[in-house]
């Protein structure tokens, strides 16, 4: 068996907000960018309907394999797609296919998250009106660090809040909450 890294988890005060989130949005389709061991997936797909969907991307099979498990111990787990590969590849199969979210949970890579967010807005992902949520937006301070401080990450996190402040196709706001949680709207 291997060893996990726990501080990958969202935790609980985190995936309980989501949870709330969804209930508070009424959505119904429900994309995760970043599942890990699942537990936030989990958490969102206890609030949707019994015919809502939650897709969550992980890139790694054996942590997919061990989420898997904990979902069909689950009354909600049936409501969970899980699609292994790469997040960027994912999302474009996903937009190939013309779905569209009504909520999307972005926690996978920090380096890539400017390219979720335009994939998302460009591919017509998120629905108009629809919201992102983003994790470690934060990221222990670095973000608001003089450049020079910052590690890759938190150069990558700094450059994609400006990026979503600056983007008029929306509204956002960030949380201080656990690693900073940043809510994205995506005007109508
Ligand atoms: C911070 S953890 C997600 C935690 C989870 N959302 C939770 O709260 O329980 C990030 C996850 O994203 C996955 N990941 C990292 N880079 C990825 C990529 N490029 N595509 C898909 N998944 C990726 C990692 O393997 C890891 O399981």
């Amino acid at each position: 068996m291997r060893e996990l890294e726990q501080e990958m988890l969202s935790g609980h005060v985190e995936g309980q907000t989501l949870k709330m989130f969804i209930h508070m949005t009424k959505a119904k389709k429900v994309l995760e960018v970043g599942m890990f061991t699942g537990y936030s997936a989990l958490a969102m797909a206890e609030a949707l309907p019994l015919d809502g969907e939650l897709v969550a991307c992980e890139i790694d099979p054996y942590t997919a394999e061990f989420a898997q498990a904990a979902f069909r111990e689950s009354p909600h787990g049936a409501k969970i797609r899980t699609e292994v590969g790469t997040a960027l590849e994912t999302l474009q199969k996903l937009a190939d296919a013309r779905e569209s979210f009504d909520f999307v949970f972005i926690d996978a890579d920090k380096r890539e998250y400017v390219k979720y967010f335009q994939i998302l807005l460009e591919k017509d992902l998120l629905v108009p009106g629809g919201f992102i949520c983003v994790d470690n937006t934060l990221l222990q301070g670095q973000a608001y660090l003089p450049a020079i401080h910052r590690t890759p990450n938190g150069e990558a996190i700094a450059q994609f809040n400006r990026v979503v402040a600056a983007d008029s196709r929306v509204e956002q706001v960030l949380l201080p909450l656990r690693d900073g949680l940043t809510i994205i709207r995506r005007l109508p």
